[in-house]
């Protein structure tokens, strides 16, 4: 891998995290660890994969990844944005007084480095958004949103978005020369899918290095590539690869118009440098029963493709769950990738509640995909997570739906039917009984949305 401005020959297990690597091997410093489990943002950095000509750039939780995954990869630390002193990515953080202890400072500069690099205009909120996963347990946000805004107004007035950015930033004395030159190096690294014997391969990390931290120091490791995932149209079904990420998703003009809105529930789910690196393959075999992709396409009635020792083999998203994280998956088999079938005029919506607005786990979620033609629902997908052992596709609501209108009444119906279906339990996420009180009003919550009831919902309950 390319370490900031340094070639780095990789050797030892593979299964490393990168941060370990970083800060030990490569005795930089200044990416923290705190949690290291994904949710502090201390140990951010960047890694640049080839691209359409000019390297391209996502912030990682160096703490989740795999140093494999940085084969042939240009990592960039905090110490890779010196440009020889305080410049005009710091200098508003100085002024603001936006670090005290100074622990999270390098998380919030890389990932504010990142946000120049990648966003696509000098807007505030989206630079909050890729900063939402840095947490401050000292300074205050006050602080560090104006410091943001200041790096943002000064770039605006310097830059223009459609120029090449990473040479403008240069230009403008943001990034150092020197880390250009080394975004020239990336090239794809040699191939890693597979499978190690006898153990499930690593994708993102994001749930395999949480549940298993100290599993992976000592350790080879397969992976599963996740440079860009692939969402395409084929024929009558939508197509995602496996290591399509829940950022992947977001970005896509494809789901975004055979879907709808894809940007709220996803980001909904986890912070930036975790959708940057969470593919939808390891959110379903990871098999949570509140995962939120999961719940997703359990609403849309996917279909997986697998590939194994068997050789290629299709099976029903709502028939691959047996119990709780129990698959129809065989040891040597991979999620190669899932499909949704296409529907003209299909309505989708998600909805999640955590004790987090954002960033947080669901304690309940849900989707809905419904197709509604002359006045009357002709089509019905629904689900819901951490209602039961398994991502529950609530079948007798989805049935109860069909040949109604789309009404209050209807919303109603569909709500009451869906906590009864549900089964949940006395968990740390809540009781039994506010878990079904959630799973109702969610179910009214998608009709709200996608129906624009409002007072009707509320005169139809009594
Ligand atoms: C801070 C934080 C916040 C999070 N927030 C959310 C959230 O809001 N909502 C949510 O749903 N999840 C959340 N997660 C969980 C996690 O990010 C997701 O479940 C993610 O989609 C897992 O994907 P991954 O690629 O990182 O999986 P990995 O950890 O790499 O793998 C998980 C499992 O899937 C298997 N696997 C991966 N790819 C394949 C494949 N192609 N074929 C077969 N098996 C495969 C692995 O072997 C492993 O068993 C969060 C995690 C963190 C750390
Ligand atoms: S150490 Fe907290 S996100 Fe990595
Ligand atoms: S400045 Fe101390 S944690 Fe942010």
């Amino acid at each position: 891998m390319v370490l900031n401005t340094a070639i780095v020959e990789l050797d030892g297990p593979t299964g490393r995290p990168l941060i370990d690597v970083i800060r030990h091997d490569a005795g930089l410093k200044g990416t923290k660890h705190a949690c290291r489990e994904g949710d502090c943002g201390s140990c951010v950095v960047l890694v640049g994969e080839p691209g359409d000509g000019v390297a391209r750039y996502r912030p990682v939780t160096s703490c989740l990844m795999p140093v494999a995954a940085a084969a042939g990869r240009h990592v960039i630390t905090v110490e890779g944005l010196d440009t020889g002193g305080i410049g005009p990515l710091q200098q508003p953080f100085v002024d603001e007084g936006a670090s005290q202890c100074g622990f999270c400072t390098p998380g919030f500069l890389v990932s504010l480095a990142g946000h120049l690099l990648t966003c696509s205009d000098w807007e505030v909120a989206p630079a909050f958004t890729a900063l939402a996963g840095n947490i401050c347990r000292c300074t205050g946000y006050a602080s560090i949103r104006r410091a943001t805004e200041r790096v943002l107004g000064s770039v605006a007035e310097r830059i223009d978005p459609e120029e090449p950015r990473f040479a403008a930033l240069v230009r403008e004395g943001f990034l150092p020369a020197a880390l250009l030159e080394a975004s020239a190096l990336v090239r794809s690294p040699e191939a890693t899918a597979g499978h190690g014997a006898g153990d499930r391969p690593v994708a993102g990390g994001t749930d395999l290095y949480v549940q298993r931290p100290d599993d992976f120091a000592h350790r080879h490791v397969a992976l599963v590539d996740t440079s860009r995932g692939d969402i395409r149209l084929e024929g009558d079904e939508i197509v995602l690869s496996g290591r399509t990420t829940a950022e992947d998703l977001k970005r896509s003009e494809i789901l975004a118009a055979e879907l709808g809105d894809m940007v709220r529930p996803m980001d909904l789910m986890g912070s930036l440098p975790i959708r940057e690196r969470a593919t939808v393959a390891g959110n379903l075999v990871n098999a949570s029963p509140i995962g939120d992709m999961t719940i997703i396409l359990l609403a849309l009635d996917a279909g997986l493709e697998l590939v194994g020792g068997r050789g290629r083999r299709r099976v029903a998203l709502r028939r691959f769950f047996l119990g709780y994280k129990t698959m129809d998956l065989a040891p040597d088999e991979l999620v190669e990738s899932i499909r949704i079938r296409r529907r003209p005029g299909r309505l989708f919506n998600f909805e999640k509640v955590s004790k987090r607005t954002t960033l947080d786990i669901a304690s309940v979620n849900s989707a809905v995909s419904l197709v509604v033609e002359n006045g009357v629902i002709v089509a019905a997908g629904l689900s819901a997570g951490g209602v039961a052992p398994v991502p529950l596709a609530l079948v007798e609501t989805e049935r109860l739906l069909l040949g109604r209108a789309p009404d209050a009444a209807t919303a109603w119906a569909a709500a009451r039917c869906a906590a009864r279906e549900a089964t949940p339990i006395d968990d740390v996420r809540g009781s039994a009984e506010y878990k079904r009180l959630l799973l109702r009003q969610l179910v009214l919550g998608h009709f709200q949305r996608l129906f624009g009831l409002g007072a009707e919902l509320v005169e139809a309950a009594s």
